[in-house]
């Protein structure tokens, strides 16, 4: 039987941050626009659907499916990019939803194809962000939770696959 990981936020602390990253967004984008999001597969769907559920306006979806990970813990500094956005993105604002930013070099490869386009404006929401990791300055105008060096796991992120049904987050200490 495998063992449940250590909590590090609870499905209760997940949702009151997710309200309030959707409120602030909406604040972000003009009343009466359809953002329109782009999610990074596969982390952050689970992420996706709460926020698009809390921000109680119309919104359209599309995504993108990159990889650093692969299967270990630790980022590979070399993005794989298995399928972008099939949508247009010209003159749209934009919202990319990422579960974690690590490096930084996944989300930089998105943005540049999406900046290509040339979109009305480009926000990206991340559920959590190792900043201290950065290997490039990308910008990430929400973020959920900080955290360390640490692998997590749960609410949509994997170690290997596993996990990514939990409702919380959790710590692997490896
Ligand atoms: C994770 C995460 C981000 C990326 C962040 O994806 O979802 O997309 O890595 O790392 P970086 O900032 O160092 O580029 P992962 O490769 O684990 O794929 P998955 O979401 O399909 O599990």
């Amino acid at each position: 039987m495998r063992q449940a990981p250590a909590v590090l936020y609870s499905a209760q602390q997940i949702h009151a941050r997710v309200s309030e990253l959707s409120n602030s967004l909406s604040k972000m984008i003009p009343i009466g626009d359809t953002p329109h999001f782009v999610a990074v597969l596969k982390g952050s769907v689970i992420f996706l659907a709460d926020l698009i559920r809390a921000i109680r306006r119309p919104v359209t979806l599309d995504f993108a499916h990159l990889s650093s990970y692969g299967a270990g813990t630790r980022s590979s500094g070399k993005v794989e990019t298995f399928s972008l956005p099939q949508s247009s993105v010209r003159n749209r604002h934009i919202v990319i939803v990422e579960d974690i930013v690590d490096t930084g070099l996944t989300l930089t490869t998105l943005r540049n194809q999406l900046l290509d386009q040339r979109p009305q404006s480009l926000i990206t929401v991340a559920l959590l962000s190792k900043t201290a990791r950065r290997r490039v300055d990308v910008p990430v105008e929400l973020i959920g939770f900080t955290v360390n060096n640490h692998f997590v796991v749960g609410y949509g992120l994997d170690l290997d696959e596993q996990f990514r049904e939990l409702p919380y987050l959790a710590l692997i200490n490896r």
